[in-house]
């Protein structure tokens, strides 16, 4: 393979963004779904996909490029990374690339020179009532939304299933668990457990259908409402969402419902102290452009807890991405 130069590094890296445009809008037209065990031609996926067939071909030609979808001449079938993109996949990732590739966050990374220059989210100068909100009153993108964090948690679970003993808890509740996945995947491990899923109202009734006779259903916002009182507590991708002073009145919201010797459990990212890419660095900034919000280093978190009410224990690192980091109501 040719060498790599410095010309070739940033050529690859400022146009990178076409290879992601491309993946978002393969995962948009479902294109995955079209492509099985045999090698099918663009003509053929264009035909059933309603697709110019040239442009369908080079398009999947660079996605090949970067291992997704296995090209031979203009024929094409799935490499491991393509797979992922079908919908009938049990860890499908489709509904997290066509988020990532949702118009309102194309928006919000034009004018991300915002967040450089002031340290807030570039959100605040496009959506003056914020992030959530514009899931709230657009319902079909927010659904993508709700489809990709359900996404993104199914390549973690069994990783954290199998880190956590959770059978020593009578009810915990998931704050700001979305559709319920992580919750439901923990009460099936657990017969003993019951669980309260807390979310926004829109996104709690998303649950509705797939929860549970031991899954109670809590809409509510963090920062105004109750939270439930229970002996364990998780929050999975919640901190990293917000700044330190929003972040911190989330743990107390937890810490006043909370019992005494109450667990909680943060499920967060960690950043990595090697040099290379890694997803966290890059998530890190999706956080600072999209939320306010950024990924934390154990120290950080570690004082967050204290401030909260809460004392840090131990962190678990599940393998699969994520870390939990235990903590004890004090
Ligand atoms: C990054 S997602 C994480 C979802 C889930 N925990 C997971 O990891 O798959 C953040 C969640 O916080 C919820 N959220 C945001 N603001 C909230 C608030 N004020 N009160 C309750 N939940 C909120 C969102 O609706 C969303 O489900």
């Amino acid at each position: 393979m040719a060498e790599h130069t410095p010309f070739d590094a940033l050529q690859q890296i400022a146009g990178g963004y076409c290879v992601s445009r491309c993946l978002h809008v393969v995962a948009d037209l479902g294109v995955a779904d079209f492509v099985d065990a045999v090698p099918r031609t663009a003509q053929e996926l264009a035909k059933d996909l309603g697709a110019d067939p040239d442009a369908l071909c080079r398009v999947l030609r660079l996605l090949a490029a970067h291992g997704i979808f296995d090209a031979k001449g203009d024929t094409f079938q799935h490499s491991p990374a393509s797979r992922l993109l079908r919908s009938d996949h049990p860890q499908s990732m489709r509904a997290f690339a066509r988020m990532i590739g949702l118009p309102i966050n194309w928006t919000i990374y034009e004018a991300m020179g915002h967040s450089v220059k002031t340290g807030h989210p570039t959100t605040e100068k496009i959506l003056p009532d914020g992030y959530w909100n514009y899931f709230a009153t657009h319902p079909q993108e927010g659904r993508v939304f709700n489809e990709a964090m359900e996404a993104k948690a199914h390549g973690q679970i069994a990783g954290i299933i199998a880190s956590y003993d959770f059978s020593g808890f009578h009810t915990i509740a998931d704050i700001g668990g979305g559709r319920g996945h992580l919750l439901q995947a923990i009460i099936d491990s657990s017969p003993q457990t019951s669980g309260v899923l807390f979310d926004l109202p829109q996104v709690v009734e998303e649950a509705a259908g797939a929860a549970s006779s031991r899954i109670k259903l809590q809409p509510g916002d963090f920062f105004h409402d109750e939270l439930p009182r229970c002996d364990a507590y998780t929050a999975m991708d919640i901190i990293h969402d917000w700044d330190d002073e929003k972040a911190l009145a989330i743990l107390k919201a937890i810490r006043h419902a909370a019992p005494t010797s109450a667990k909680l459990l943060l499920l967060e990212t960690m950043v990595s102290e090697a040099p290379g890419p890694d997803w966290a660095k890059m998530l890190d900034i999706h956080m600072l452009v999209l939320l306010g919000g950024r990924q934390r280093t154990l120290d950080e978190y570690t004082q967050l807890l204290r401030k909260s009410g809460f004392a840090f224990r131990r962190e678990i690192n599940t393998q699969a991405g994520i870390s939990i980091l235990e903590a004890e109501a004090v």
